[in-house]
């Protein structure tokens, strides 16, 4: 018997019903956790990173990490200790590394550092193609050599490597991320044009400057780098941002299921895109400094909320990871509405499960749909396809008619911490059970 055991949500529709109620606390952010663990290996001594989603992609990079000798201690359930210790492999696991796309942000710190990092093609959603050109051309313009072969890539830098001055012909966060980062120790100064805007890579540059790194122009277009030694932290602690993919998640949630929910430890400045269509579609949403309120929100109907269009781009504009959740919603309300999703080509697929519940969805091609509201969903099973695509089937599932069965749970738990257990404690009825799966 191999006792795999495979897991999924039991959810009870509420047939549009908004019987919700509670106040549910932002966790970290992961792309920002992401990020930060990797950055500890530009450290002389020890990390603290706190407010540490505890989510699988942050257990895989912990895993990750301590497979190359890193020291990665949990001092409570939120945060954890990093350390290079004497040695460190930069050979990043295959079994690991195919499982995240952000095992690629290892490469930046790991070559500036070591000279030399070899990883498989990273792996992650099933959005698109996901491929590392970006990566690989700025290592290659700082003075790095790469070998690839059948999909494992070897890349050196002995000496180091040097600052370039790299233009990114698209805007890609986590290729921003990673350069940024290896710029730090690179020998000279490295320009990054046409960087992403993220909030978690302002916030990442203002704690590598804390402790002595020399990052100008974090947070816009263009990031300029002087590089220098290894940094130190001498005890300062970086603490993870809060999530504003999940607050936002929680807010849609929210807008069609509950009738009063408090969203707190978030910052609605990260989400003005969002917040900005959902009051002019109609819901009450009050913005506190560090928190979202819905309030008498149970006396608007859905389809009193009026349809919009969205596009997704780049931050600041509408994020591609709310892009999911807000076509649910859009299913919800009264009027026709188009999503285009600009960034990825495979991230609108899911639209064919919403329609099968009885969403009216047309597919103009991969990047746009048109949504025709309201209408009414039916409960039905459901295989997520990546962690955003796994919430909206969520959120579609309270909003139906009768049960629904969501598999493939990993994925949702990959970038929600205790999704289950958060939902019930708004008082959804939603259940994490499991069936066996080994073979007698
Ligand atoms: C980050 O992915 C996030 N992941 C994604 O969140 C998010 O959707 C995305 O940024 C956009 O905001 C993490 O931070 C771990 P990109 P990333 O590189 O950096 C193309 C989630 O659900 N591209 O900005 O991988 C790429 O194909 C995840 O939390 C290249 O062509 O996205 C895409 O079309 C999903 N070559 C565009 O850039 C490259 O070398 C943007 O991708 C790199 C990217």
């Amino acid at each position: 018997m191999n006792g795999a055991q495979r897991e999924f949500l039991k959810v009870a529709g509420l047939a549009g019903k908004k019987t919700l109620r509670g106040t549910v606390r932002t966790s970290g952010a992961k792309n920002a956790a992401l990020k930060a663990l990797p950055a500890a290996l530009l450290f002389s001594d020890e990390v603290l990173l706190t407010n540490v989603p505890r989510i699988e992609d942050v257990s895989r990079m912990v895993e990750l990490l301590r497979s190359c000798l890193v020291e990665v201690e949990d001092v409570d359930e939120a945060s954890v200790r990093v350390k290079v210790g004497g040695s460190c492999s930069t050979v990043l696991r295959r079994d690991i590394a195919e499982r995240m796309r952000s095992s690629v942000v290892l490469t930046g710190p790991m070559l500036a550092r070591f000279g030399s990092v070899s990883l498989p093609h990273p792996g992650g959603c099933v959005i698109g193609e996901r491929p590392i050109d970006l990566f690989l051309e700025g290592f290659l313009a700082m003075g790095a050599h790469i070998n690839e072969s059948d999909g494992l890539y070897e890349l050196s830098a002995k000496g180091g490597l040097r600052g370039a001055d790299i233009f990114f012909p698209i805007v890609s966060v986590i290729a921003t991320e990673t350069l940024m980062m290896a710029a730090v120790l690179a020998k000279g100064t490295t320009v990054l044009r046409n960087a992403a805007m993220e909030p978690e890579i302002l916030h990442l540059a203002n704690f590598l400057n804390a402790c002595g790194a020399s990052i100008r122009g974090a947070g816009t277009t263009t990031i300029t780098i002087k590089g220098g030694e290894l940094l130190t932290a001498r005890g300062r602690t970086y603490r993870v941002m809060p999530d504003r993919i999940e607050a936002g998640s929680f807010l849609i949630l929210g807008a069609l299921t509950a009738d009063e929910l408090s969203i707190t430890d978030c910052e609605p400045e990260h989400l003005q895109s969002l917040v900005h269509l959902l009051l002019r579609s109609g819901v009450p949403i009050e913005q506190g400094q560090h928190s979202l309120h819905l309030r008498g929100n149970g006396a608007r109907r859905n389809d009193s909320f009026k349809a919009f269009s969205v596009r997704t781009h780049e931050y600041p504009g509408f994020a591609t990871d709310l892009q999911a959740p807000v076509t649910v919603f859009l299913t919800q309300v009264t009027g026709e509405s188009k999503v285009f999703e600009s960034i990825f080509e495979g991230r609108l697929n899911y639209t064919a499960d919403l329609v099968g519940m009885g969403a009216d969805i047309t597919m103009g091609n991969p990047h746009q749909v048109r949504i025709k509201g309201p209408t009414r969903l039916r409960g039905a099973e459901l295989h997520g396809p990546d962690l955003r695509a796994g919430l909206a089937y969520v959120i579609a599932a309270l909003v139906a008619e009768g049960p629904s069965i969501i598999n493939n749970v990993y994925y949702i738990d990959r970038g929600y911490e205790r999704l289950d257990e958060r939902l019930r404690s708004l008082g959804a009825d939603v259940v994490r059970e499991s069936v066996s799966t080994s073979r007698p």
